[in-house]
């Protein structure tokens, strides 16, 4: 099974799992990203047993109505049983590193919101530590160089990712050289600089199910 397959194999094995949960009035919270994109595709295939889906950015609600599934604001919605998403990064206790795509911060309302979040990747996303890939952090623009050196005194090298706005119209800066021995920790320490909207650490809500894929089938994994 090569990365796209295992990717498909993930994003099918995430409806399976929540399928038998669905009901005709069921809302399911929707992630961003290549792998996010092929559970949307076999989220397509039952449209019929369920009412619709939160998108956790634009491109994901433009690729949900194209299948012709509802997409609903957060705010009209009282509870999501599911939240399924990629990631960029999970360590064994299902931390993540998220953001590659520059949708974290509404990533992280809706997994928020969410009763479960199922985290869905391929095997190359498991890490013994968090902090190889660069931790994306959402920034409100008049702050980026206040935030940039803030982030180093935290040990990291920001990288002001080139051309990218975000959803919420703000700026990403890609943290490098983080050896992330306490997500919970740095999570809380990054969101409390003044100008950062949110980072991608997914430590003090992590997933609660991840199903890996890889060459022999897809694994699910719980925090240890
Ligand atoms: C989007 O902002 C990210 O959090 C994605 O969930 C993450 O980058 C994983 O994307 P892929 O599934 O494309 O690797």
């Amino acid at each position: 099974m090569n990365q796209d397959q295992m990717k498909q194999a993930v994003g099918q094995a995430a409806v399976d799992l929540i399928r038998p949960q669905l009901a005709s009035d069921s809302i399911v919270g929707v992630g961003t990203g290549s792998t996010a994109n092929c559970f949307i595709d076999a989220l397509a295939k039952i449209k019929l047993e369920f009412d619709g889906a939160v998108a956790s950015s634009q491109a994901t609600a433009e690729r949900l109505k194209s299948h012709g599934i509802p997409v609903y604001d957060l705010n009209a919605v009282n509870n999501l049983d599911f939240y399924i998403d990629g990631a960029d990064e999970s360590d064994g206790h299902l931390n993540l590193i998220k953001g590659g795509g520059a949708a974290l911060t509404r990533e992280k309302i809706v997994a928020a919101v969410a009763t479960t979040f199922i985290c869905i990747a391929d095997q190359s996303k498991l890490v013994d530590v968090l902090g190889a890939f660069p931790l994306p952090v959402e920034v409100i623009p008049m702050a980026r160089s206040h935030v940039a050196r803030q982030l180093v005194k935290l040990g990291g090298d920001p990288v002001y990712r080139e051309g990218c706005v975000t959803d919420n119209g703000n700026i990403i800066l890609d943290v490098h050289n983080l050896s992330i021995v306490d997500p919970v920790q740095l999570e809380r320490d990054i969101n409390a600089i003044v100008g950062v909207v949110t980072n991608g650490l997914f430590a003090a809500r992590p997933a609660d199910v991840l199903l890996l894929g890889t060459p022999d089938g897809v694994q699910t994994r719980k925090a240890q």
